[in-house]
């Protein structure tokens, strides 16, 4: 069993490096930690980085975990390999990349790529961006999949990641007890579908609504609050179509005795105030 400890980091290509940058910084609220040849790096909390733009196609996307230690990544590479996955290790040009000490990588059954990585870099310094969203961290990733079931079976067959909760055949999956931390989003292909940041309350996440909808950035669903963990969210388009979240008041399962719950694929389970998405994924 592989146990992923957290999310590391997204790696995201953009077809428009400077726009990626702008919008995720004067709009989003992120922090531009540094841009090197072809990269540019930004956080939302005390990581090194949380996402990675990488000048390319804007369908190439990485979701990198951390695990504990490189015994774990040993055996994460043995148990991933003896399952019949294509796995390799990331070389020393790519762990620099990265900033982690070492990493290997694989596919989804989808084709979603990913990275196992020990030791990713922290921040030396607080976070500190340029337009206060409230953002307080990186906590989930949505993922598109051409098949919800077999990939929920392959993550939790091989990792330490159980559903809280299904809408239709999405699963909400997670390896803590945050509600959820990876969602598998039925689609025609692989790919990141949403990045979330969590915000530090209701106010931020209606704030960033009226400062959204003022820029003209296309507000895509919200606000409103998710049936399944609770949260408050918004969800927007940035450059390249990909999806951004802020969310607030995520549930936090304790509970031994919880047990996932099946929700109906309908926009009411998706939101109860009733927003409707404008989120192919979320449509049925
Ligand atoms: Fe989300």
């Amino acid at each position: 069993m592989i146990e992923i400890v957290d999310l590391a980091y997204a790696r995201v290509g953009t077809a428009d490096l400077p726009s990626a940058v702008r919008f995720a910084t004067e709009t989003l609220g992120l922090q531009l930690v540094r841009e090197e040849e072809n990269r540019a790096y930004v956080r939302g909390d005390d990581r090194d980085h949380d996402i990675c733009y990488v000048a390319g196609a804007p369908s190439d996307h990485v979701l990198g975990f951390e695990l504990a230690d490189e015994e774990a990544l040993r055996d994460a590479f043995d148990t991933l390999k003896g399952a019949g996955v294509d796995v390799s290790h990331g070389t020393p040009e790519e762990c620099n990349d990265r900033r982690v000490q070492q990493f290997i990588t694989f596919q989804d059954p989808t084709g979603n790529k990913f990275d196992l990585a020990v030791r990713p870099h922290k921040a030396t310094r607080r976070y500190f961006p340029t337009r206060d969203a409230g953002i307080n961290g990186f906590s989930h990733v949505g993922l598109r999949t051409t098949d919800a079931r077999r990939d929920e079976a392959f993550w939790t067959t091989h990792f330490n990641i159980h559903p809280n909760d299904w809408i239709g055949d999405a699963g909400l999956l997670s390896f803590d007890h945050v509600h959820h931390r990876i969602a598998l989003f039925p689609a025609n292909g692989p790919g990141i579908q949403h990045i979330n940041f969590q915000v530090d309350s209701i106010d931020d996440v209606m704030r960033s609504w009226y400062f959204l909808s003022s820029q003209q950035v296309r507000v895509v669903f919200g606000p409103g609050r998710h049936a399944t963990s609770g949260a408050m969210f918004l969800y927007f388009e940035g450059p390249d179509g990909m999806v951004y979240e802020y969310s607030h008041g995520v549930r936090l399962i304790d509970d031994p005795n919880y047990r996932p719950r099946q929700f109906p694929f309908t926009p009411e389970a998706f939101c109860v105030w009733g927003a409707k998405p404008d989120i192919p994924e979320f449509r049925s």
